[in-house]
């Protein structure tokens, strides 16, 4: 999916809600996602999670790093990206977004952006969350090239950014984004795979530990 068609098919939704009046107002705000700041694992080299979602599905793939790296022996601080605090003092930072129309999400982008200055001088991985893999593998470079503005902008260097599918589950989302997807045909399900995701985790660990 491109971010142009995207933006085409959204301003088409918002119209059709604008038409729809009072009627539809009530449905067109999504269930609140919970966003939950934990910590996992007790061992020596400290690693932050951060994550950015709208719909709670980059949650659980923040989930599935964090469990991994607390398996591999790392304490892990998860934090979604409204709450994250300073990078300093962790030994190695995770960070990822949903995406809508291309973009991470300002929470995510925000906190990358404000945090640059000890990100540039830390590993550092990134992973994306969209859909379009899950109709379109091939399509993981135009995914992970979302990310590219937002390392241009920061000089920041990750040794990797991986590319998830996430899910399309119409009630986590809004009137329009349910709109937006039905019109995209976007396929519906939980198309995250938490095997691949516990993979790379392993495989980044590696790749983090040794920056
Ligand atoms: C309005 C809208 C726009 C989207 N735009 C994209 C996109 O440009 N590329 C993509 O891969 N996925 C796109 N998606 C799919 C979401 O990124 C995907 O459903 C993801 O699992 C959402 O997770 P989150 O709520 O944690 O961000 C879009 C979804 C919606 C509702």
């Amino acid at each position: 999916m491109t971010r142009r068609r995207f933006l085409a098919i959204g301003a088409t939704a918002v119209g059709t809600v604008a038409v729809g009046g009072g009627l539809v107002t009530a449905a067109v705000h999504a269930p609140e996602a919970p966003m939950e700041s934990y910590t996992m694992g007790d061992g020596e080299m400290k690693a932050l999670v951060v994550y950015g979602t709208k719909s709670g599905c980059t949650e659980g793939i923040a989930k599935r790093i964090a469990e991994t790296l607390a398996a591999a022996g790392a304490t892990v601080d998860v934090r979604p990206a409204a709450e994250a605090g300073s990078p300093d003092g962790y030994d190695v930072v995770i960070v990822g977004s949903g995406v809508r129309v291309g973009t991470w999400h300002e929470a995510a982008r925000t906190w990358v952006e404000a945090n640059a200055g000890a990100l540039k001088a830390m590993p550092v991985a990134l992973f994306t969350c969209g859909l379009t893999t899950a109709a379109a593998p091939e399509k993981v470079a135009e995914v992970r090239a979302y990310t590219d503005p937002l390392l241009a902008a920061t000089g920041i260097e990750p040794v990797d950014v991986a590319v998830f599918s996430g899910w399309n589950e119409p009630k986590r989302f809004s009137f329009v984004e349910r709109t937006i997807l039905k019109v995209m045909k976007a396929p519906v399900g939980d198309f995250r795979d938490f095997d691949a995701i516990a993979a790379w985790t392993d495989e980044v660990a590696k790749k983090l530990a040794a920056a």
